[in-house]
């Protein structure tokens, strides 16, 4: 017996602007990946997936894979490239995109931040600029006004709390800094500007459905008989997955050792949520680490592997997340959950796995209402630049050829039938 979904579960793949589109020179990753050795091989996004001009080349692909629903985002850079010049044509392009994939059935959910950000406002600081949070409002503004017959399903911000740590913390993503006070700061100006911009959009178009994306993951003591390991695990626990979400429910966004912060506006600003969802954390406490606030990141000795050891394959880690979430009584939505897997021996039974944890959540009355693989085409990965392949269809970045691989034609029966064969 195939094991159903529920009557209009979103089935899609998920992907972001920057990785993608090409040549979004006026973004501050552009600038960012000039400099060498921040990206891996000294790779370079390039033309990406050439979506800027080809995006129904790959609209297609999602198509044949009876995909339903497609995440993506739109790039603020593009539509504002300095401040307070809107581009229309830039504009267009978006509306044309948006009006490509409900031609097609597909329904978008857009997401308004994927980790970049126009070069102009990274210039006054980016996350630490006290005007950040008007300006993305605005920008979300105007945007969801022109796409409103289009699209009502809305992220405002990606990964939060990660993306900062990266930028702010570890130093991988522009500005490159590794300042707590500073991750602290751009923090509060992020759940200001998720709060503007929710807001904002309601005003523009008082139907939408507005949201972010969180990636969680269960974090767990290396050691559970160890005091410090667990005590330990669940910091980490409340600081990655639950700090910013519960600032979203309640206006407060409280930090570890006594950090507050006020932020009224942002009280109830969740229509939904979405789970981005990779793998487990384990930590142990290490006081040879200071610099890393004494954690250590753990694996187990069996565990199993994808490309690169980026990430442990784990898909109870799903059924946790998703049971956890339930504190915030939203619907979920997994808005990405993939690996990288060039040869695509692992993905199909990863996807199998996931799913089956989805169904589960599902039939516990979590109410998970689509889920998004990452990703469709093999795109930019950041700072490891090409090295890693999430898509279900390989891509050669030069020539702009495409390979479907097994679980491409997998997933595509699972979203037909909407069920798990
Ligand atoms: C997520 C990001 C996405 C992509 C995947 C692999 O954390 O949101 O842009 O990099 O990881």
């Amino acid at each position: 017996m195939p094991m159903r979904f529920p009557e209009g579960f979103r089935w899609g793949t998920a992907t972001s602007a920057y990785q993608v589109e090409g040549n979004n020179t006026a973004s501050d990753w552009w600038q960012w990946e000039q400099a060498p050795g921040r990206i891996r091989g000294g790779d370079r996004s390039g033309l990406a997936c050439d979506w800027w001009r080809h995006a129904e080349r790959d609209f297609d692909l999602m198509t044949t894979i009876h995909q339903n629903a497609a995440r993506l985002s739109v790039e603020w850079s593009r539509l504002e490239p300095q401040p307070g010049r809107w581009d229309e044509a830039a504009e267009a392009r978006y509306r044309e995109m948006l009006g490509s994939l409900r031609q097609r059935g597909i329904e978008p959910l857009v997401t308004l931040n994927h980790f970049t950000l126009p070069q102009w406002v990274a210039d006054r600081g980016g996350w630490l600029w006290d005007g950040i949070a008007p300006a993305f409002a605005a920008f979300a503004s105007r945007f969801v006004r022109s796409a409103a017959p289009l699209a009502d399903f809305w992220i405002t911000v990606n990964e939060p709390v990660g993306y900062l740590i990266s930028a702010y913390l570890q130093g991988r993503f522009p500005p490159g800094r590794t300042n707590p006070l500073a991750f602290w700061r751009a923090l509060r100006e992020s759940v200001r500007a998720h709060a503007a911009a929710y807001h904002a959009i309601h005003d523009a178009q008082p139907a939408a459905r507005v949201g972010v994306a969180a990636y969680l993951r269960p974090v767990q003591p290396a050691d559970p008989r160890l005091p410090l390991d667990r005590a330990l695990a669940s910091r980490l626990d409340y600081t990655l997955n639950w700090m910013y979400l519960d600032a979203l429910r309640s206006g407060r966004l409280v930090g570890l050792g006594g950090l507050r912060f006020n932020v009224p506006e942002a009280a109830g600003t969740l229509d939904f949520l979405g789970v981005n969802y990779y793998t487990r954390t384990r930590v142990a406490f290490d006081l040879r680490r200071p610099r890393s606030f004494f954690v250590r990141a753990d694996r187990p000795y069996d565990a199993e592997m994808s490309d690169a050891d980026y990430s442990e394959v784990y898909p109870d880690g799903l059924l946790t997340v998703l049971r956890a979430a339930r504190r915030y009584g939203l619907p979920v939505y997994v808005t990405e959950n993939g690996l990288p897997d060039s040869d695509d021996d692992l993905r199909p039974r990863f996807i199998t796995d996931h799913l089956l944890r989805v169904a589960q959540a599902i039939s516990e009355g979590t109410p998970v209402r689509g889920y998004y693989h990452w990703s469709l085409v093999d795109n930019f990965e950041w700072a490891d630049g090409w090295s890693l392949r999430f898509g279900l269809y390989a891509l050669d970045p030069l020539a702009q050829v495409r390979t479907r691989l097994p679980s491409a034609a997998y997933y595509g029966e699972i979203c037909r039938q909407n069920a798990l064969p």
